[in-house]
């Protein structure tokens, strides 16, 4: 496939993988467009951001939905208007169901700040300062219906140090993450030539 993958990213809050992705973008040789975002958080940071890069924000909140399914009705409907070849889940805080996952099979990945299969879930750098780990990272990865279990693209790793805090090893990660994610969209690309 040479033409441009036409991604759509959902967010929930700071959305700085979503910058990153669209920084990225912005780089005629990117094998991908960003075509629109969508929050479930009327309230994101990254949905101010996604406007002053002049991308096409929706807010889609769940708290306006009786249940899981209503809400992700939603999100179907309106990514069958924009028609994305792959949807990026940036920081996206909703469990999405197997049925929505199974409608766009091999077309949804996640970015999760741990070197999975390590540390799936939430709190990943307070668990591997914990655990002892000399090392921690980030994979981007196929969202299947196991949370943080489907097939790894890519990961990149930081050597977790002595005098490491939570805080200071979420920001080394965090900058490998911004790192992560455009370098897996273009394996993506590749793999579909
Ligand atoms: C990132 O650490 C990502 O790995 C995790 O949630 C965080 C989102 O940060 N899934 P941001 O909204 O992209 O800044």
């Amino acid at each position: 496939m040479s033409k441009k993958l036409k991604i759509v990213i959902l967010i929930s809050g700071r959305g700085s993988n979503m910058e990153a992705l669209i920084n990225a973008a912005a780089s005629p040789d990117f094998p991908a467009e960003i075509i629109g975002v969508i929050s479930n958080n009327p309230d994101a940071k990254g949905l101010e951001k996604a406007k002053e890069k002049n991308i096409k924000t929706k807010i889609i909140n769940h708290k306006n939905y009786d249940n899981k399914q209503d809400f992700e009705t939603a999100i179907i409907e309106y990514l069958a208007l924009l028609k994305p070849d792959l949807i990026c889940l940036a920081g996206f805080m909703r469990i999405l169901s197997s049925d929505f996952i199974k409608h766009y099979p091999n077309k949804i990945i996640n970015i999760h700040p741990s070197l999975l299969p390590k540390f799936k879930g939430l709190n990943t750098h307070k668990r591997a300062i914990e655990a002892g780990e000399k090392e921690s990272g980030c994979t981007v990865h196929y969202v299947t219906p196991e949370m943080d279990a489907g097939p790894i693209i890519l990961q990149r790793s930081v050597t977790i140090e002595s005098g490491d805090t939570e805080e200071t090893l979420a920001k080394k990660i965090l900058e490998q993450e911004h790192k992560a994610y455009p370098e897996a969209i273009k394996i993506i690309h590749r793999n579909l030539l």
